[in-house]
């Protein structure tokens, strides 16, 4: 049964078409990112102090935090990763690794084993 004549379809499946195109988002403009500024020995030292409210000065803990003294660089960064994926466990820890970029992690990592050496 074809009562409906071709011509019919035609305008609908142009508008659908044409629809189709207009709807189609355009891929948004993204402003370029900023070059990564290396971060100085000076900014590294500031963001430690965050660290040292709770692991005490220099890292070195007086209380039941863990202290940051006997860990190497890489030991820190990679703790401070899995903090932030949430892969190793904490109660403080996830919440505050999230808040640093891997660049910042790195040099927060080699400052406070700078430290540990001395
Ligand atoms: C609010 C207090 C607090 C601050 C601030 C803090 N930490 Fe922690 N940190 C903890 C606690 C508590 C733990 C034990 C894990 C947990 O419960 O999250 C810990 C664990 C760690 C560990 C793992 C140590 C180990 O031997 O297992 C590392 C590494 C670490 N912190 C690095 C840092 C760095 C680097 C900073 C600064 C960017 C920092 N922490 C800031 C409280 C803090």
């Amino acid at each position: 049964m074809r009562l409906m004549p071709k011509f019919i379809w035609l305008p609908l499946a142009a508008g659908v078409v044409a629809g189709g195109c207009a709807t189609t988002p355009s891929e948004p403009t993204k402003p370029a990112a900023p070059p990564a500024k290396p971060i100085s020995a000076g900014a590294a030292a500031n963001m430690a102090n965050n660290c040292f409210a709770c692991h005490g000065p220099n890292g070195v803990s007086p209380g039941s935090i863990p202290s940051l003294q006997n860990l190497t660089a890489a030991n820190i960064a990679e703790y401070m990763e899995q903090f932030k994926t949430g892969q190793r466990p904490g109660t403080v820890m996830g919440r505050h690794a999230k808040g640093y970029t891997a660049a910042e992690i790195n040099a927060l990592a080699m400052y406070i084993a700078s430290l540990n050496k001395r």
